[in-house]
């Protein structure tokens, strides 16, 4: 972690603010951390805007596209993803700067990774609150997706073995701190009329009756959420564009910045992939120090479809 320096950061140096390691290069050049501190804390949330959060690499960008497609009707847009949802952390970024928060047209849709604390909340005395979509994956998965995408920034990417990148990871030393702390803060307030809770092996999983997939049903019940009433016809289209075959159909949307060699959020999109990866010493370490601490929360992750 570093806090202070001169010069550009590389995305492989992290910075603290509010308590979480982010990437130091949301605050480099003129900005710093303080600005951007101030500015999350600062927020004013309207009662329709709509937050996609998540641990990085759950699924983030996927439930970003269907909640797009909703309130969009099932059109497709052909616009990098980043410029239609503001990603809050880097809202002082000179590249996201030119979406203007307080014009942005309603309802404002935002990505983040902060934890349940952190992020914006309405200090509205009616308590008219915006709404939380969460997305949980399970955290092998993660941290695989979470290594490759770190490594896949060029000369600038990580360049660590997995092995000492997973142990930063249980550690709860990678960007946004542990994932228990995480998921669990957000999992609390699962019930909570303004909070929909997610996870990543759901929108995969077939539904037991054969009759939909689970993708179906979750679009359904995202839309229902947002009071976002769609036919079924439209369930059905956005169900058809957000699979992994759908979205990769549109794959320069889910780039930082429409650059196709460089880093993407769509990779290989399965769940199990951690076993690939994983040595049966990495895996006790995983279960002992990570999923043991969802005992008694009644969270559970399905780790093979
Ligand atoms: P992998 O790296 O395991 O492939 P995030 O958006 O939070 O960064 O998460 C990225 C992960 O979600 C990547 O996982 C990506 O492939 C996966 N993903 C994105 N869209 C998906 C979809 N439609 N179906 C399945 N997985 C998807």
């Amino acid at each position: 972690i570093i806090q202070e320096r001169e010069g550009e950061w590389t995305s492989n140096e992290m910075i603290e603010i509010l308590g979480f390691r982010i990437p130091a290069f949301f605050v480099y050049g003129s900005q710093g951390p303080e600005l951007l501190c101030d500015f999350i804390t600062n927020f004013q949330t309207k009662p329709d805007d709509v937050f996609i959060v998540s641990y990085p690499k759950s699924g983030t960008t996927w439930v970003q596209e269907i909640v797009w497609q909703i309130y969009h009707d099932g059109e497709i847009s052909h616009n990098v993803l980043g410029d239609r949802i503001l990603y809050i952390e880097k809202a002082l970024l000179p590249e996201s700067t030119h979406l203007d928060i307080k014009s942005m047209p309603s309802p404002r849709l935002f990505k983040s990774h902060l934890s349940y604390d952190a992020i914006p909340k309405s200090t509205d005395e009616a308590k008219t609150t915006c709404k939380y979509i969460y997305v949980a994956r399970n955290p092998k998965d993660a941290a695989v997706s979470s290594y490759k995408f770190m490594g896949s920034f060029g000369t600038n990417g990580m360049n660590a073995p997995w092995e000492f990148y997973a142990k930063l990871y249980i550690e709860g030393k990678t960007v946004y701190n542990k994932w228990s702390d995480h998921v669990l803060g957000w999992w609390k307030h699962r019930h909570d009329p303004n909070v929909l809770f997610l996870k990543y092996e759901d929108l995969q999983k077939l539904s037991s009756c054969h009759l939909e997939s689970d993708l179906q049903s979750n679009v359904r019940m995202i839309s229902k959420f947002l009071n976002k009433p769609l036919s079924e016809e439209v369930i059905s289209l956005i169900t058809e564009q957000c699979t992994f075959k759908g979205m990769m159909k549109n794959v320069q949307s889910f780039t930082l910045g429409d650059k196709i060699e460089g880093p993407k959020f769509l990779c290989k999109g399965v769940v199990g992939n951690w076993k690939e990866h994983f040595t049966p010493e990495l895996n006790q370490r995983f279960e002992k120090e990570v999923l043991a601490k969802l005992k008694g929360s009644g969270l559970e992750f399905d780790f093979e479809l």
